[in-house]
């Protein structure tokens, strides 16, 4: 990464973290997981919808610029202005991209109409992006990233207060996902550390097959604590600070349930972080029903177990702090 854009990012992950007033802005919740089609912009429909059904002002945003359909689940067709002008710098101002849904107190902020030659925001224009999704003047941003471990999305995934990683019960699921949380791990620790060779030994770890040899977290952070007891320190800030959101979605039995559990544990052993089991959302054809009626679940078919589901992880987003606190619960 470019050094100095990536003091900047570190600079306003920091400054976001620390910011004592913070509880006045909108909560960013990010939600990725690595795989397409696993539900990411049906969960971040509903999600939002469900809080701007309880009288939250909420902003769904669509971060994905090349597969851009969040408008679609929100009910929104043809969104006249989109994320697409403000890349291309035809808008500055953020808010002059926000469009209302049918749903009230959810607006929306679409990612159509990209250029397909440059679809993405440099990375200085990301930076811009991220500090001005934060200054909405809102209760809860949500932000729908595209599949995949792309530095933009794992970027997006890491300035979120919460980062939510969604996953369905399949192993090339599960293999993304953990393969999306290591990338947003190592990235994040890169950033964290202060001292140019820290910065050098991660780079080197993020290569699975070093020559250092060194294969896990854990093994970076003795190696680190070896070296540089000041930077080791801050390794394990950052392990503390770092805390992805499970949901598991498209669940049909118990066994499926029980895959939370297990990545949160597998997240514990090999990358020493705790992850947190948000909750799941069962597999339901009216799901299907809902995006082809181009409106959430929980609007058309409040009452269906998924849309159940849903409600009660909107709730428990809402009882819970930022990722930075301790949450336990169960699901
Ligand atoms: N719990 C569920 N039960 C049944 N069908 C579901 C469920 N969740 C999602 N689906 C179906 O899966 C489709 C794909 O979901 P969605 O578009 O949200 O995935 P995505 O992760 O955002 O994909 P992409 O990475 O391509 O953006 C939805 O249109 C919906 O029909
Ligand atoms: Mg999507």
């Amino acid at each position: 990464m470019n050094t100095r854009v990536g003091d900047r990012l570190n600079k306003l992950a920091a400054k976001i973290r620390n910011e004592p007033g913070r509880s006045r802005r909108a909560r960013l919740i990010a939600v990725g997981g690595g795989k397409g089609g696993v539900g990411k912009s049906f969960i971040v429909a509903n999600l939002a919808a469900s809080l701007a059904r309880m009288g939250h002002r909420v902003v769904a945003v669509d971060g994905d610029l090349e597969g851009a359909n969040l408008h679609t689940c929100v009910g929104v067709s043809k969104p006249r202005v989109s994320l697409a002008d403000f890349v291309a710098q035809r808008e500055e101002d953020l808010g002059k991209l926000i469009l209302d849904t049918p749903i009230p107190n959810l607006q929306l902020i679409a990612a159509t109409d990209g250029n397909l030659a440059t679809p993405q925001p440099t990375q200085s224009r990301r930076v811009r992006l991220m500090r001005e999704l934060r200054e909405l003047d809102v209760d809860f941003v949500f932000l729908d990233l595209g599949a995949g471990t792309h530095a933009a999305v794992i970027d997006y995934f890491m300035i979120g207060d919460d980062g939510v990683v969604v996953i369905t019960p399949e192993p090339t699921s599960v293999e993304n996902a953990y393969g999306f949380v290591r990338a947003a791990f190592y990235r994040r620790l890169r950033l964290a550390m202060a001292s140019h060779d820290m910065r050098k030994i991660v780079t080197i770890a993020m290569d699975q097959r070093n020559e250092r040899g060194i294969r896990t977290p854990l093994e970076l952070l003795r190696e680190i604590q070896t070296l540089d007891p000041i930077e080791g320190r801050r390794f394990v800030e950052t392990m503390r600070a770092f805390r992805p959101r499970l949901i598991v979605n498209d669940v049909r039995t118990a066994e499926d349930i029980k895959l939370g559990f297990s990545i949160q544990s597998v997240c514990r052993k090999f990358f020493g972080i705790e992850a947190e089991y948000l909750g799941y959302v069962n597999h339901d054809e009216l799901a299907r029903r809902s995006v082809r009626a181009k409106r959430p679940l929980i609007d058309v078919y409040p009452r269906s177990d998924a849309a159940i589901y849903l409600s009660r992880i909107a709730r428990k987003l809402l009882a819970e702090g930022t990722a930075d606190q301790s949450h336990e619960g169960s699901i």
